[in-house]
């Protein structure tokens, strides 16, 4: 499906909300203001805000055995996917040493995005550059990143390509961020 496609599917899907979503130079452009329903299925702090996995997945659906949720925190279990967290015992920056390798064709990730965040995870700051290696390691050529964050992460040009670009906001006082969806050459 080519992602015109992809936006006709979303809209049609979410036509309560105002378009938001379009295609520019071959990459979707877009803005999602996700409102302030801060109820979320659980307590953990930094977890996906409500709507979110449903917007996403409409637009990249999860692939049955070829996902992995990165930095999954409070992800519930499902025979669907693979998990990479601490809460998992495996690491990020060394999880090719454990995974499949060309493998994964879907990957939602979610790190800490500041060193407060990892202040309440008990965690050091990801490095995401060396993520950014390990991902590519373990996906397959066409795979899917899908890596929500507060800044545009390091990546190699001749490892992965920008397919999309997504601000997101909740509501007044509530940091910005933004959703950049990779390819894997
Ligand atoms: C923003 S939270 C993810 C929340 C998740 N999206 C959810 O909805 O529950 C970030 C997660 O990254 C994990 N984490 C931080 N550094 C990590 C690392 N180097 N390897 C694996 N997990 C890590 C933390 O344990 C935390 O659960």
């Amino acid at each position: 499906m080519d992602l015109q496609e992809k936006i006709n599917d979303y809209n049609k899907k979410f036509n309560k909300f105002p378009q938001s979503l379009f295609l520019s130079n071959n990459q979707i452009l877009g803005l999602w203001v996700m409102g302030n329903n801060y109820t979320t299925k659980t307590n953990l702090y930094g977890a996906y805000p409500h709507g979110y996995l449903d917007r996403i997945t409409t637009l990249f659906p999860l692939i049955k055995n070829k996902t992995l949720h990165l930095f999954s925190g409070s992800i519930e279990e499902s025979d669907d996917y693979d998990k990479v967290d601490y809460n998992t015992g495996i690491d990020a920056h060394t999880m090719s040493d454990i995974l499949p390798l060309d493998f994964y064709e879907m990957i939602y990730a979610d790190p800490p995005y500041s060193v407060e965040d990892c202040d309440h995870y008990g965690c050091c700051m990801v490095k995401r550059n060396v993520v950014f290696n390990e991902c590519y390691k373990i996906m397959k050529k066409g795979g899917i990143l899908i890596w929500l964050d507060q800044v545009l992460p390091q990546y190699k040009k001749i490892q992965f390509k920008i397919i999309a670009r997504i601000g997101m906001v909740k509501s007044t006082n509530h940091r910005y961020r933004v959703i950049t969806i990779f390819e894997k050459i």
